[in-house]
């Protein structure tokens, strides 16, 4: 195979996943949920390197070390555990920020993952795949299957166990939508690798929000199926903030929100009290906000945003898929 690509989207955890019990194979403390978003793409090619060495292009430039490094971690990891010799070149892009709290080494590392896999036809299955992206970032473990998806954590010390399955495909619930909130786009300060590890040392709060992990994910998958979003939304809302509170209370603090990020916040509780409108955010490693809500109710909710101080733009998005090859079908890598 001289030249391939691969095709990945972002997810969203609606159950969060923060803090590992494996630093060295990235095996999480609780299971987590996911929705995948259509609207930000990640687009990887790999062709075989004119020369002797691994090139690594990212948005059409050589990419800053914060950004290289991990990429170079991960392929090495790949050539040694598949004893792969021939040098490549890796152009990757995507049509959002990069390294700006919206997931980027989610679909990166799942387009990356799936991209050797055909490139050097390690032919690896879904779940072999997500274990190999999760090894890249935990949470491209969910972009490779996609849709709706859970990330079991797993107990086996290898890591086995430790992959995520589709719950739902991207077509189970139509009406869905997810709004990103843009108050951002620069590269994070925080890399989300660190701050979880200090909080996992340091935030008395971290123990409870583990054990709240089994019950979220039950009543989670509850939601999904009753495709209730006022129990989805109060459930990923909360689950966001008690892993902000881990945050806050970690030594030093890590607190990723801006005041924008405060500001959205207070407005979409109160247009979901006074306006009765169902809409429920969720935050990542970073200061731009997602909010879930239906189809019917974007445009109110757009026009609210927009006038937020500090919002600069908001991206509507339905659910994607999982990670696939550009020019084959879905789920064929
Ligand atoms: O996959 P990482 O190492 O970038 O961690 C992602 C952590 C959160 O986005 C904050 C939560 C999650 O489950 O995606």
């Amino acid at each position: 195979m001289n030249t391939i690509t691969t095709v990945a989207h972002p997810n969203i955890a609606l159950i969060k996943y923060w803090g590992k019990r494996d630093e060295q194979l990235h095996l999480p403390t609780r299971s987590s949920i996911s929705l995948t978003l259509e609207a930000f793409v990640t687009e990887t090619t790999i062709t075989s390197s004119s020369d002797e060495s691994d090139h690594i292009i990212v948005n059409n430039s050589q990419a800053p070390d914060r950004i290289a490094s991990p990429i170079i971690t991960f392929i090495n990891y790949c050539k040694n555990k598949y004893a792969l010799s021939t040098p490549i070149t890796i152009q990757t892009s995507n049509n959002f920020p990069t390294a700006a709290g919206l997931a980027s080494s989610a679909s990166g590392f799942a387009a990356l993952a799936a991209a050797l896999n055909v490139f050097f036809s390690l032919k690896l299955s879904p779940q072999e795949l997500s274990i190999l992206a999760r090894q890249g970032s935990g949470s491209a473990a969910r972009s490779v299957t996609g849709g709706f998806s859970m990330w079991h954590k797993g107990m086996l010390p290898d890591g086995s166990d430790s992959y995520a399955e589709q719950l739902f495909t991207q077509t189970h619930w139509p009406e869905l939508r997810v709004i990103i909130a843009i108050t951002q786009q620069d590269i994070k300060t925080q890399s989300s690798r660190h701050a979880m590890q200090q909080t996992i040392e340091t935030s008395p709060d971290y123990a409870a929000w583990i054990e709240t992990s089994e019950d979220r994910i039950a009543a989670m998958r509850n939601a999904l199926i009753t495709k209730n979003l006022p129990l989805l939304g109060e459930l990923a809302e909360q689950d966001s903030l008690d892993m902000h509170q881990t945050m806050h209370t970690s030594k030093p603090p890590i607190n990723f929100f801006v005041p924008a990020t405060y500001r959205i916040m207070r407005t979409i509780k109160e247009i979901r009290t006074k306006q009765t409108i169902p809409c429920y955010f969720t935050i990542d490693a970073g200061p731009n906000v997602k909010i879930l809500c239906l189809d019917e109710h974007v445009p109110a909710l757009l026009k609210a945003l927009n006038d937020i101080e500090g919002v600069l733009y908001c991206i509507t998005s339905t659910i994607g898929p999982a990670v696939h090859t550009k020019d084959k079908e879905i789920h064929s890598v």
